[in-house]
């Protein structure tokens, strides 16, 4: 992936990170999705006073281009970004939706805006359970 299609994607979802409704832990992650066709799908993290159900950045970010009707060999690449000290990661709950709705090689950005790195589900989370599985 070009570096600057790497940029603009943090910089879309670093612009989501004022989208973020974060009452209870004030931590702020926001999402941005590039589709083959171009178009950018974002998310942020919102939270609930019932604490689990809370949605992660990512997920509403995904789930909103499934919404659209892309499915995982429309996307090109997911960056997540946080504002926290180091990069932030996506938690487990997030791995197992994306391993599900990403390619397994595709391009998935982590920064905090200062420090960036570009890793697939593969290795966010090998030897995962899988549609695969149930067959
Ligand atoms: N969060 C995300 O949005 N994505 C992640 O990958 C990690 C965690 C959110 C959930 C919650 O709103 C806040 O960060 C603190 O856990």
């Amino acid at each position: 992936m070009e570096k600057a299609m790497i940029e603009k994607l943090i910089d879309t979802a670093i612009k989501q990170l004022d989208f973020s409704y974060t009452p209870y832990s004030g931590f702020k992650v926001g999402a941005a999705l590039l589709t083959k066709k171009g178009e950018i799908y974002t998310g942020c993290n919102i939270e609930n006073a019932s604490y689990g159900l809370s949605n992660c950045a990512e997920r509403s970010a995904i789930f909103a281009a499934y919404s659209q009707g892309y499915r995982k060999q429309d996307i090109v690449s997911l960056a997540i970004v946080s504002d926290g000290k180091r990069i932030g990661t996506p938690c487990g709950a997030c791995r197992q939706v994306l391993v599900e709705l990403l390619e397994k090689d595709t391009p998935i950005v982590l920064s905090n805006g200062k420090d960036t790195l570009v890793t697939t589900i593969a290795e966010l989370l090998p030897m995962s359970f899988d549609s695969e599985d149930l067959s």
